[in-house]
């Protein structure tokens, strides 16, 4: 005979806090004890930490959490644009939007669902949003935590509208990392980046890896779905992989931009990175009814991870 089989509740796994501005924060856990909180100002992950407490996303010790301004760490969406083009506010609305908790979610594929423990959050457009970005909407995020500790995020956008729409969009992610110069980037090599610091201009990205000695703000198109962030000093290393974002985004404001940054500290630039999965250079674009999803999980491994084999499976 064998054990009994320990049945992990995870409708209970999944609480609903306030943070210190009275706004709902969901808190989700695994049986492990790794934990994610998700914040409904923006749909924000505003925490990502294994069983040890040790925090995975970067969260600036000078961050503003005073709606409206978006909060300077963890991982936000930008939407309905990603970057500054345009009326639109940068990285567009749905990181400053008070999102609710979708009590009826759509079924989504059975894996994801199955061993996780997730919230569904619900994002339609204001009558404000709609002056600004008149085309009606409904964005579906689930955020969850997986039995192994990777944290999945699950965006679909449908059009609702009597006309097609188009968007670029972004998981804007600030990594943790020990010191920004022991970091590299595997999995951008050779591709073409947009550069953001020479008005968008196309280069081609030369390095075997993307490493950091001063400001970088780059925007790689038709990225691989897998890429893996290495920091030595930590001796660990994210793996992203991304479904329907072929771009990322890799920013580092370093040290003179970070002293211009009110909510960032003069020397904080050396513990993060953003690296973003991204649809970007082409904008998605949906007919009346039509519905885009993007998903990006994340894991951490240790640095033994064979970074030069982005196999998934031949890492674990
Ligand atoms: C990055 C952009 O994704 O976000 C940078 O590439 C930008 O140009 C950075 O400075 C931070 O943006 P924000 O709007 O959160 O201050």
């Amino acid at each position: 005979m064998g054990h009994p089989a320990i049945v992990w509740d995870y409708r209970e796994a999944l609480e609903v806090t306030k943070d210190w501005n009275g706004i709902e924060e969901v808190v989700l856990r695994n049986p492990q004890g790794d934990s994610a909180r998700v914040s409904l100002h923006g749909g924000r992950v505003v925490s990502w930490r294994n069983h040890q407490g040790e925090e995975r996303l970067f969260t600036s010790s000078k961050a503003i959490f005073k709606p409206p301004k978006a909060v300077r760490g963890g991982s936000s969406i930008c939407f309905p644009q990603f970057g500054n083009r345009g009326a639109l506010e940068q990285h567009g609305f749905a990181r400053n939007k008070n999102w609710t908790i979708d009590e009826k979610p759509p079924t989504l594929h059975p894996d994801d669902s199955q061993g996780k423990c997730f919230v569904d959050l619900l994002l339609k457009p204001s009558e404000e949003d709609l002056k600004s970005w008149p085309h009606s909407f409904e964005f579906r995020l689930r955020v969850s935590l997986a039995v192994d500790g990777n944290l999945i995020l699950i965006s679909r956008i449908r059009n609702i509208n009597g006309k097609p729409f188009s968007f670029s969009f972004a998981y804007h992610t600030y990594l943790s990392v020990s010191d920004i110069s022991e970091v590299r980037v595997e999995g951008l090599e050779t591709l073409d980046y947009l550069d953001n610091l020479c008005q968008k201009e196309r280069f081609t990205e030369q390095g075997d890896a993307v490493t950091f000695e001063s400001e970088v703000d780059r925007i790689y198109l038709s990225s691989p779905n897998v890429i893996a962030v290495l920091d030595h000093g930590r001796k660990r290393t994210y793996v992203i992989r991304k479904e329907g974002l072929p771009d990322v985004a890799v920013w580092n404001p370093w040290e003179k931009k970070s002293k211009s940054m009110m909510d960032f500290g003069d020397e904080e630039y050396k513990q993060m990175l953003s690296v973003d999965g991204a649809a970007m250079e082409k904008p998605i674009t949906l007919k009346p009814g039509e519905e885009w999803t993007g998903r990006l999980e994340l894991s951490v491994v240790r640095s033994t991870f064979c970074s030069e084999d982005l196999d998934p499976l031949a890492c674990h």
